[in-house]
């Protein structure tokens, strides 16, 4: 049984995730990440072709953020407008939240409150917490100190798309590999059985815990993790160039040592002219034009980062979807398939 659209979603093959957390995508096998990126695309396919897809009609997803947001925040909350249902955003500061009452308890009573919770925290250890006494699936909207999955595996979507396949691609994360999105990107792509090359200097390369959870993903997918201090080795072969901006948060004073350091990492014309016929560039936004790349390069025809912004969208209503579920069959035909691999097969 496929997707009206045509997708290839089979009968019963997204049951198992209803109810299960999104803290990070490791938790999940490959089967079942390209399990969502087919949903996302029958979602996509259906949201332009302005077919109403009101499978989450009064559920409601509650948003936390512990940090300021444009995409993650308009995207969820759009998302769930186009699924029938509703987001409250959490602006920083707005509730307690291991504050006044303690992570747990606030875990426990938004749980009897809302159907989902997608939460954006400083600290990883935060939303585990919070996972680990919620009764209904929480969402990570990226913990500065570790991981972005929703985003990386938006990139893997929007990877999908341009190169029809994430499988056997060759990506380079150039800069910062440090960061929350170095970590992710090396994470999601290599479980998806893509391979990365790292480049950073020492001091910017990613953590040897890291590293090691790469190299499994690795072992098990065939795909392949170099590190190195060389911007130019690791962006000769790559189909997909990635980076991330030099500092967010950050006081004035750590920005000049950043750019010191990392200023032989930017993406620039005479970088970029390494590259191969074909290379993508890719950005998870926001960017801070003039450091971690110029603006020949972000807004080059090669950078596909406005695709990957809107796929964010995409990918998260699949991930709502599949984690929330569905009690029933819809009634429209134009959506039955994707109800059908929702539910249990048979049902
Ligand atoms: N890429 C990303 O997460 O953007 P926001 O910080 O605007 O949500």
């Amino acid at each position: 049984m496929s997707a009206q659209d045509g997708s290839p979603l089979a009968a019963g093959s997204l049951a198992g995730l209803r109810g299960r957390h999104f803290v990070t995508d490791q938790y999940y096998s490959r089967e079942e990440l390209l399990g969502l990126l087919d949903l996302a695309a029958a979602l996509k396919a259906l949201y332009r072709r302005r077919v109403p897809t009101p499978f989450l009609q009064d559920r409601t997803l509650a948003m936390i953020f512990e940090h300021p947001s444009t995409r993650t925040r308009i995207s969820f909350e759009a998302g769930m407008t186009e699924l029938g249902g509703h987001a409250q955003y959490l602006r920083p500061g707005e509730i307690h939240l291991g504050g006044h009452e303690t992570v747990a308890d606030t875990a426990r009573v938004i749980s009897r409150l809302v159907d989902a919770i997608m939460a954006r925290t400083a600290f990883h250890a935060t939303l585990a917490e919070l996972a680990a006494d919620a009764t209904v699936p929480v969402i990570n909207g990226l913990t500065d100190d570790y991981d972005h999955p929703v985003q990386t595996m938006t990139d893997a979507f929007t990877i999908l798309e341009h190169f029809g396949t994430v499988e056997g691609l060759t990506c380079a994360f150039v800069g910062k590999c440090a960061d929350a999105m170095g970590t992710s990107v090396a994470l999601t792509m290599t479980r998806l059985g893509s391979s990365m090359v790292m480049a950073a200097p020492p001091q910017e390369q990613m953590t040897p815990e890291v590293e090691a959870l790469a190299r499994a993903n690795c072992a098990r997918s065939g795909a392949s993790l170099t590190l190195t201090d060389d911007a130019i080795a690791a962006v000769v072969d790559a189909d997909v160039v990635f980076t991330v901006g030099w500092w967010w948060m950050q006081p004035e004073d750590e920005k000049d040592e950043l750019r010191r350091v990392l200023g032989p990492y930017q993406l620039n014309e005479a970088l970029w002219a390494h590259t191969k016929p074909g290379a993508k560039f890719m950005h998870c936004l926001p960017a801070i034009r003039g450091e971690e790349m110029t603006d020949a390069i972000l807004d080059a025809p090669f950078s596909i980062v406005l695709d990957e912004a809107e796929n964010r969208k995409h990918f998260q209503k699949a991930l709502l979807l599949a984690l929330i579920g569905i009690d029933e069959l819809p009634a429209d035909p134009a959506l039955q398939g994707i109800g059908r691999a929702l539910l249990p097969k048979g049902e």
